[in-house]
């Protein structure tokens, strides 16, 4: 299975990935930790690394699916190409790629999980809510099935939302 995980900083992605990943025993491939790595290297911000971390996360993924075992991408999928980059791989593999969107319903809670988490990627500074509601205003209409986990919810229950979907 390909399975992406799409949604605002902080929305919860890769806390509903890593609960995914520890259920099915099945390696994250996250985005964000990529593009600090090659910001550490050297390579310079008015680089398109966010491109480059978008196409490594895809390299390690196609790996991962070429063994025929299951595979996490934990990024934030905003607009269109990202979108149909995964949709491309899962195509080339013979798998369906199962969209997974992170909401948070509540904007006050949004904004303290953003404020209040520390993630602890060297080199990666963290989102302002600003910069959230810009991306907002940018994040593409989705044409694809999907689930949709608000994470108002507690973690264990979209968890097991999430599992059912998978099998369903
Ligand atoms: N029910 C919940 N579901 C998901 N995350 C939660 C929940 N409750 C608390 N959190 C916390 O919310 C914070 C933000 O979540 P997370 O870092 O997974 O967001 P993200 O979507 O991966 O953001 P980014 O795109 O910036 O990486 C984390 O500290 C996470 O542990
Ligand atoms: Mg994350």
């Amino acid at each position: 299975m390909l399975i992406v995980m799409a949604g605002l900083p902080g929305t919860g992605k890769s806390a509903v990935a890593e609960a995914l990943g520890r259920e099915l025993g099945a390696p994250v491939v996250s985005v964000d930790p990529i593009e600090a790595a090659l910001w550490r290297a050297g390579v310079t911000r008015d680089q398109p690394t966010g491109l480059a971390a978008y196409l490594v996360a895809e390299t390690v993924a196609e790996g991962v699916l070429a063994l025929g075992q299951t595979v996490i991408v934990d990024a934030v999928n905003a607009v269109e190409p990202a979108r149909s980059q995964w949709r491309s791989l899962a195509k080339r593999h013979d798998v369906w790629p199962t969209f997974i969107e992170t909401v948070c319903s509540d904007p006050a809670l949004h904004r303290r999980r953003l404020e209040g988490r520390s993630r602890d990627i060297e080199g990666f500074p963290e989102p302002t809510w600003e910069a959230v509601e810009r991306l907002r205003a940018e994040f593409a209409p989705w044409t694809d099935v999907r689930l949709v986990l608000d994470t108002a919810i507690d973690l264990p229950t979209n968890t097991a939302r999430a599992l059912g979907f998978l099998i369903a």
